[in-house]
């Protein structure tokens, strides 16, 4: 599996990754250490702080898009405003693993299974779930960001791939869900600290997450194989995304951990968020 992404280090509330050819220094509040390598980081070819404002420093040597291949999913990257480039490449073991087992369950189970993905951004995950041959549901708040994972399904040869994309805010949508009957054999949510639905609909996740799981957990099949809680907001750990799952799942297995940017085996992994999953391996 082809990956086009490395972290290249990280120090000094910053870090250097490589994304194909282009090289990004950018803020990172949680590398409070020395960088390994100091010498490197002259080779950024652009790099974005929020030093008096949001600043972008070499933009210009950026085209306005570029593609690359990360975790088996081709990607189109774009330096937006914000400093975000439209993929969070900490998330990228995890589209692995759904790709794997979802590809698994599928030949296990004989039937169509079907994957949703909540607070969905690019489609990463949507994709990965797409190329195991599961239908999927692909949900957003953001026209801007579902028009992005579209373009991004495009560019993977997956655009009639069978994938419902959706501009909704969640608990809108999972209560329709609910009403409609439609359920679901594997679901990963990634909800923001801090968000807004398609009318403005405000997300916190201290105040909404306790309804999104309720939601998520009724429209879950009689069979379903997994849920994965993954969260970048400062005190959701592993463990914490591990007991939220535990409510629900009296049976099966739970895993947890740190989402990691990593790079070549000396470069030191950096934490960049956690997940959780509940996996049903008792079957019907
Ligand atoms: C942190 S990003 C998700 C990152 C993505 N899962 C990944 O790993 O690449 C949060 C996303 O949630 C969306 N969002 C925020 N509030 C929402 C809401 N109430 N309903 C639906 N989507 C929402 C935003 O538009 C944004 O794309």
């Amino acid at each position: 599996m082809s990956d086009q992404y490395e972290l290249l280090d990280s120090g000094n509330g910053k870090k250097l990754e490589r994304y194909g050819d282009i090289i990004l220094d950018r803020p990172c509040a949680q590398a409070v250490w020395e960088p390994q390598n100091p010498l490197l980081w002259n080779k950024a070819t652009a790099s974005f702080d929020r030093v008096g404002g949001l600043n972008w420093k070499g933009r210009h040597k950026l085209s306005d898009s570029w593609n690359v291949e990360i975790a088996g999913v081709a990607m189109k990257l774009s330096a937006t405003d914000f400093g975000h480039i439209g993929v969070f490449p900490e998330t990228r073991a995890l589209w692995k693993w759904i790709r794997e087992t979802l590809t698994a369950e599928k030949n296990k189970k004989g039937r169509d299974l079907k994957f949703l993905n909540l607070f969905a951004y690019s489609g990463g995950a949507t994709l990965a779930a797409a190329q195991s041959g599961v239908q999927c549901c692909h949900l957003d708040a953001s026209k801007g960001m579902v028009e992005w994972a579209r373009e991004n399904a495009a560019i993977n040869n997956l655009e009639n791939a069978p994938v419902r994309w959706i501009v909704d805010d969640v608990i809108k949508f999972l209560r329709r869900e609910v009403k409609r009957g439609n359920q679901y054999d594997g679901i990963l949510l990634d909800p923001p600290s801090f968000g807004r639905g398609k009318k403005g609909e405000l997300y916190k996740i201290e105040d909404q997450l306790m309804t999104t799981l309720d939601l998520v957990n009724q429209v879950l099949n009689d069979d379903p194989s997994f849920v994965i809680l993954t969260s970048h907001t400062p005190g959701f750990s592993p463990i914490v995304l591990s007991n939220l799952l535990r409510q629900y799942h009296k049976i099966g297995r739970f895993e947890c951990g740190e989402m990691l940017l990593t790079g070549k085996p000396d470069v030191n992994d950096l934490p960049n968020g956690n997940w959780a999953r509940w996996i049903n391996d008792q079957t019907v």
